[in-house]
């Protein structure tokens, strides 16, 4: 499929990332941006070229793609992938287990050997790298978040910690860790929790698509249509800036060839917002067959957000006044931790929300509350104010 290339924006961050005087840059750069808004394919299509353009040993794990895996393997299968490719690393590790007539190549150092608790740790791995090219490793972990929901994926971030500080000082050539999320809520787990890997590590809005892309997209269009960048700005909003909606604009636009402006605008914003819909209404119509106190915990969890205490004896009222005043039910079954721990399972079992391995728990994406929201279902109560003394935000 086309892509449009994001070659400044790609030029801009990969200066950021690899710039030794920029002391923020070697604690890591977290980027966070909503779902299928572009990261994974930004990531893969222009700054992982970049970064190799300019000489960076580049790394790239997403944790979405595989998500049958442990998210600990997923990290260290690609750092193993990488040093296999490098015969001289090989070699080393080879001669330090006393290898040394065994031929590279055959199975005188196999890579499962590196890893936590394995004979080689990941920092040490990644530092034999460095030291063999001489040059940057950037290790890139796409949907970060994923990886503080096993202890296997929280420890292999703590080991990387460690690899990033030995790798940053001495002799070595240095290790950069970029990271992205869909959710700020978790990414932000990563970076504020003191006891998390990256505490401190500078977090930033990963920019959505803007008006050199429309134009790319309006180039795309039949020449009839006389689509605007301004024209096509609203639709792209009101897209929650997702491209693959703007392409079924585009497919809209193809049945015909002879538009007026007008008409192919309202046609693309049609397209569209029919989309929006679809989507809206397929979730919630998941949303429709939660039980009451679950839907109800779903729902305050939505509005409540990083204030959302699920077992606090207020928020367990608030349930309670979702279901009976809000939604003008009865509680058919008695609101406890149990009850609650339970509804918190089913929603986390049917794709809902997402639980760290320190058992806080988000929504799995923001959408669901987008669609909460223009639902109706983000009721009075659910904003009750919360454990924190505020008014949910
Ligand atoms: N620069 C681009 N040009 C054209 N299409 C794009 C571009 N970026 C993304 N897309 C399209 O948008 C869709 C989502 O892209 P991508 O998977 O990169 O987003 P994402 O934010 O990583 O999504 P997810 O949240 O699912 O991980 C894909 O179908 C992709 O082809
Ligand atoms: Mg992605």
């Amino acid at each position: 499929m086309e892509v449009f290339h994001r070659t400044q924006l790609a030029a801009e961050l990969a200066t950021h990332i690899l710039d030794d005087d920029l002391a923020p840059a070697s604690s890591g750069l977290f980027l966070g941006a909503r779902r299928r808004t572009g990261k994974s394919t930004f990531l893969r299509e222009d700054l992982c070229p970049e970064l190799r353009q300019r000489d960076a040993i580049v790394i790239y794990a997403d944790l979405w793609q595989e998500r049958d895996q442990d998210p600990g393997d997923v990290i260290t299968e690609a750092i193993r992938e990488e040093m296999a490719r490098h015969d001289g690393v090989v070699l080393r590790f080879a001669r330090a287990a006393g290898m040394e007539r065994v031929q590279v190549g055959g199975l005188a150092f196999t890579m499962d050997r590196v890893g936590l608790g394995k004979q080689v740790s990941l920092a040490r791995a990644l530092a034999a790298l460095s030291d063999e090219c001489g040059r940057m490793i950037v290790l890139i972990i796409d949907e970060a978040q994923h990886a503080i929901t096993t202890a296997r994926g929280s420890n292999v971030l703590y080991a990387l910690k460690a690899a990033r500080d030995k790798l940053n000082m001495g002799p070595h050539h240095g290790l950069r860790i970029v990271a992205t999320g869909s959710n700020r809520n978790k990414l932000a787990m990563l970076v504020e929790w003191k006891d998390q890997a990256f505490f401190c590590a500078p977090m930033q809005e990963f920019p959505v698509l803007g008006a050199d892309y429309l134009a790319w997209v309006r180039d795309r269009a039949p020449a009839s249509a006389a689509l605007t960048v301004d024209g096509l700005m609203a639709i792209f909003d009101r897209a929650g800036h997702r491209p693959e909606w703007m392409q079924a604009g585009l497919s809209a636009l193809a049945a015909r060839g002879d538009w007026t402006a007008d008409e192919a605008h309202a046609t693309f914003a049609e397209a569209v917002e029919s989309r929006a819909r679809a989507r809206i209404h397929n979730l919630l119509a998941l949303v429709g067959l939660l039980s009451p106190l679950q839907s109800a915990v779903l729902r305050v969890l939505a509005a409540q957000g990083r204030n959302f205490v699920p077992f606090w004896t207020r928020t367990m009222d608030t349930y309670r006044m979702v279901i009976e005043v809000d939604d003008g039910n009865e509680a058919t079954e008695p609101i406890n931790l149990h009850t609650v721990q339970a509804a918190l399972d089913a929603l986390k079992e049917k794709g809902f929300l997402w639980r760290s391995v320190h058992g806080v728990y988000a929504l799995e994406e923001f959408g669901i509350r987008e669609a909460l929201e223009e639902g109706g279902l983000l009721t009075n109560s659910t904003w009750r104010v919360t454990v924190m003394g505020q008014k949910a935000a």
